[in-house]
């Protein structure tokens, strides 16, 4: 074995962030209806629980949101950014094209050398690069990662398309994983399913100098509601049975934050009362791969997660592509 392996990773400490401008949903209608787009409080509450979000300022970007979660979740572990050997960054709205967000949040944290990359898997972006970051640390790759979730969803929406434009925000949330005795992460599934790719995308690339197809984001919401309720109570019980535990041991749920009609059916299949499911969908809409760790960092600085719960993370996005991971915090 590894002389620096370690048998576990674990949380040791999380942080968000959530650039100010906040929009309501009337806020939102209202800036629709100038453009002749129709919407509503009522519609958007009715279907979906959002109640606002966040858009980040034009010059705002993901690596600028994902520092200022790194930095909090670095303060709550108690650690210098010169202590972290690895940094992954999921996200699908990068800076840039390349390098990688991870790198740009590396240079902003004033570190160099250890490696930094990113993770692209839409929605289940925070369960596939807490999943990589575990199984470094597992292997002696890595003793201490920065885990982010960042992005600028707002960037990539058609604000001419109501059935979309409605959903989304941006923000950012990071954890530090670090080795440990005792677990920890306990458990992760990780899927994919390419066939359905078309239903949740952004079709556009760049090519010779131009963007070719469309830039902004595409969904069959109705086909993306009916797999992400099917997969999310799957991939639970596959996550519990490897972990040799039941629905009962959950003291959290912590699904993806897009819609809180997905969140409650998950909840009851899952035999688990609302007040066991973190939700921060009504305040922070859809922010894609930061929106697992955004809501366990507001759990636990409420003062509702404490350490050695165990909580129930779940992805499920674009790609399509779903995931959970089991731990105790
Ligand atoms: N305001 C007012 N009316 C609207 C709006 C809006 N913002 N959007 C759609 N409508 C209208 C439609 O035009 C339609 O009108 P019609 O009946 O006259 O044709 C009516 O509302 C119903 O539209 P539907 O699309 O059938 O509404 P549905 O109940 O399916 O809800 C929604 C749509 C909220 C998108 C739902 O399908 C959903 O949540 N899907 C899952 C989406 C999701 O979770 N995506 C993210 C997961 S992956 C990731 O996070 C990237």
């Amino acid at each position: 074995m590894n002389p620096i392996s370690a048998r576990f990773s674990r949380i040791t400490g999380t942080g968000s962030f959530l650039p100010p401008r906040r929009l309501s949903n009337d806020d939102l209608a209202a800036q629709l209806a100038e453009q002749g787009i129709e919407t509503s409080d009522q519609w958007i509450v009715e279907r979906t629980g959002i109640r606002a979000r966040h858009f980040a300022a034009p010059d705002v970007t993901s690596s600028d949101l994902a520092f200022e979660a790194a930095k909090r979740a670095l303060d709550a572990a108690k650690l210098d950014a010169a202590e972290i050997d690895l940094i992954i960054v999921a996200t699908s709205t990068p800076d840039m094209v390349f390098p990688s967000v991870a790198c740009m949040v590396q240079e902003k944290l004033g570190v160099q050398g250890c490696p930094a990359f990113d993770v692209q898997a839409v929605c289940s972006g925070f369960v596939y690069a807490l999943t990589v970051a575990d199984s470094m640390i597992r292997t002696g790759a890595a003793r201490k990662a920065l885990v982010i979730g960042a992005e600028v969803f707002s960037r990539i929406l058609d604000f001419k398309d109501r059935t979309t434009c409605v959903l989304f925000g941006d923000g950012a949330g990071a954890v530090v994983l670090e080795a440990s005795d005792t677990p920890g992460i306990l458990a992760s599934e990780l899927h994919a399913d390419g066939r359905h790719v078309d239903i949740l995308c952004v079709p556009g690339h760049v090519s010779g100098g131009s963007v070719l197809g469309d830039p902004l984001l595409k969904m069959d919401g109705q086909a993306v509601f009916k797999l992400a309720v099917g997969v999310l109570e799957d991939v639970a019980r596959a996550v519990l049975a490897k972990a040799e535990r039941t629905d009962a041991d959950i003291d959290w749920l912590i699904p993806h934050q897009a819609n809180i009609r997905i969140m409650q059916s998950t909840a009851r299949k899952l035999k688990l009362p609302m007040d066991k499911v973190i939700v921060t969908v009504d305040q922070h809409g859809n922010t894609s791969a930061a929106s697992i760790p955004l809501a366990l960092d507001e759990a636990v600085r409420g003062g509702k997660i404490k350490r050695g719960d165990t909580v129930l993370l779940e992805g499920v996005g674009g790609g399509f592509t779903w995931g959970a991971v089991l731990l105790d915090l």
